[in-house]
């Protein structure tokens, strides 16, 4: 053919090759690779209008290493069986409100976690079976016998991964559970039984939220339509949580895409945390911000990642509802921030209430939300707050109270207006700093034994001060620079007792000293201090 300046010389071959396989195999986990198969199932049960119930079964067998997952959302036809093999085959309408899009993810995720992976099928009366082993994906031949086995249920698809890449544990299949019991939890709640070794698994959800008197959590919703007929609703919930856990952190943004979870506790830039003038660095006192994200809408306008594992910022519909993110991650890292000494009594108990709604907002227009005023930081008093930001350590260990409340002491003298302050400031930290030493060895019977840290011992270590230091550096890293600042002041402290002269004490010196004891009293007994 010739065309203006354009002339043709032949074809190219455009044929894939198998080597394909290995980049789209790549940086697949367990966890990603199975949730790809488990996608696939609840797809087919929306795409067929959610006729019954679901069941998904997951079979991980540690003595075998042997994966198998099992569904009953109606089986596959035999001319659609190539959808199960050739990289890009779909059956899914990708303006449709599902998850499957990419025509890939079954045959990656069953590529990247074993070496051989056997399909058996049935929509109808014959049940087939198809094997995906090594020598197809490194043979240069698309073509892929499929077979006739004996029958399965009717209904079924049964994928059995065997030669696996990557070795699993029991500890794995804990950490899995737990995992699909938030991923899918809207799909459990809307009737799909999925179950883990035989173990059906419950819905997560992540609404937990409190319900403080003037700041209730609040809703908003938008519409994105980004240039094609079908547009993308986005629905935005935030407000204060009433289920903190202070270990698995389990605050900042959830995204859900299509009632899939994407991502959670998302603390990142993309979300407004690590900017001071946002949402900050995630912090303790900002713990209590949780923000949870709905896009509904046709699945190639979602702002996922191609495995589903992560959302990709710069897409069009997250770009555009990302100030409104992170406005909300703001304001309620704020709340948490300015009710920190309060939690128990303005945030916790309140658990039923009602969601404040915003109404809608326009993307493209720069409105804030209306979002009511924050209070008031509140100071409580130093005695206060240093009870209730150490509550649960001094219920486990009472004796601690004594100790942060001398360091609590020496801030109150401060506005005392007497003139000796320092003197007795300098008293009251070096004793505290002693009595810190001889609570962790007398507090401590498994480190240092009755039997043999005896009361008469006991008083021969603590009447000496660097006898009491080195007991207790057995078994804390405590920085010389630490112990020398320390015994410095043991010194002036003496002096300021048994000298003739008195001794002066600087307000730098205190400022030293009090810093010295607070960063003894966190290394020895794990206290926090409002300032922290
Ligand atoms: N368990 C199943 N039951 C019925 N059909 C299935 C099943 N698993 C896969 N399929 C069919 O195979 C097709 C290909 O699945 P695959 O996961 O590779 O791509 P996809 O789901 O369309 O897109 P994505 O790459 O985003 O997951 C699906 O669209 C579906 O038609
Ligand atoms: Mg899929």
């Amino acid at each position: 053919m010739v065309m203006k300046g354009k002339v043709q010389v032949d074809f190219l071959d455009g044929t894939p090759e198998k080597r394909l396989f290995l980049s789209i195999i790549s940086d697949y986990d367990l966890t990603t690779g199975l949730c790809e198969l488990i996608d696939n199932a609840l797809d087919f049960w929306v795409r067929t209008g959610k006729k019954g119930k679901l069941a998904v079964d997951v079979d991980l067998d540690t003595q075998a290493q042997l994966i198998t997952v099992t569904d009953d959302a109606g089986g596959v036809e035999v001319d659609d069986l190539r959808l199960l093999v050739a990289p890009g085959a779909s059956g899914n309408d990708p303006t449709s409100e599902i998850i499957g899009i990419f025509g890939v993810g079954g045959k990656r995720a069953s590529v990247a976690l074993g070496r051989l992976v056997e399909i058996r099928t049935r929509a109808k009366t014959k049940t087939y079976q198809i094997d995906l082993d090594e020598e197809w994906t490194r043979s240069e031949d698309w073509n892929l016998a499929y077979y006739e086995v004996s029958p399965i249920p009717k209904g079924k698809t049964i994928v059995q991964v065997s030669k696996l890449r990557q070795q699993f544990s029991e500890d794995d299949i804990d950490g899995l559970k737990a995992h699909c019991s938030a991923v899918y939890a809207r799909f459990i709640k809307d009737g799909v039984d999925l179950s883990l070794n035989g173990e059906i698994l419950q819905p997560a959800s992540f609404d937990n939220w409190a319900y403080p008197k003037e700041h209730p959590p609040v809703k908003t919703k938008t519409t994105l339509a980004l240039g094609l007929p079908e547009s993308v609703d986005v629905y935005l919930k935030a407000g204060l949580i009433h289920d903190r856990d202070a270990e698995g952190d389990n605050y900042g943004v959830y995204i859900y895409c299509n009632d899939r979870l994407i991502s959670k506790e998302l603390r990142n830039r993309d979300v407004g945390y690590y900017v001071t003038s946002e949402a900050g660095v995630p912090h303790p006192d900002a713990s209590l911000c949780r923000v949870i994200v709905d896009f509904n809408g046709p699945a190639e306008q979602m702002p996922w990642n191609s495995s589903k594992s992560g959302i990709s910022a710069a897409h069009p519909a997250f770009s555009l509802v990302r100030p409104k993110i992170i406005e909300l991650t703001s304001h309620f890292s704020s709340l948490s921030r300015r009710l920190k000494y309060d939690w128990d009594n303005s945030v916790f108990p309140y658990r039923k209430g009602q969601i404040t709604d915003l109404g809608a907002f326009h993307a493209k227009w720069n409105q804030r939300l209306n979002l009511p005023s924050l209070p008031r930081v509140r100071k409580l008093p130093i005695g206060d707050s240093i009870r209730t930001l150490n509550k649960t350590l001094i219920e486990k260990q009472p004796w601690v109270l004594g100790l942060v409340e001398s360091v609590a002491a020496v801030d109150h003298l401060g506005k005392s207006r007497l003139h000796t302050q320092n003197r007795i400031k300098l008293i009251v930290l070096d004793s505290s700093f002693e009595i810190a030493m001889k609570e962790y060895i007398a507090k401590n019977p498994t480190l240092y034994p009755p039997h043999q840290y005896t009361d008469s011992q006991l008083q021969t270590i603590m009447s000496k001060r660097t006898l009491a230091i080195k007991e207790v550096r057995k078994h804390v890293d405590i920085p010389q620079s630490l112990i020398d600042k320390a015994q410095h002041y043991y010194g002036l402290r003496n002096k300021l007792i048994h000298e003739r002269t008195t001794a002066d004490v600087s307000d730098q010196v205190i400022e030293d000293y009090e810093n010295v004891v607070r960063k003894i009293l966190k290394k020895l007994f794990k206290v926090r201090f409002p300032a922290d």
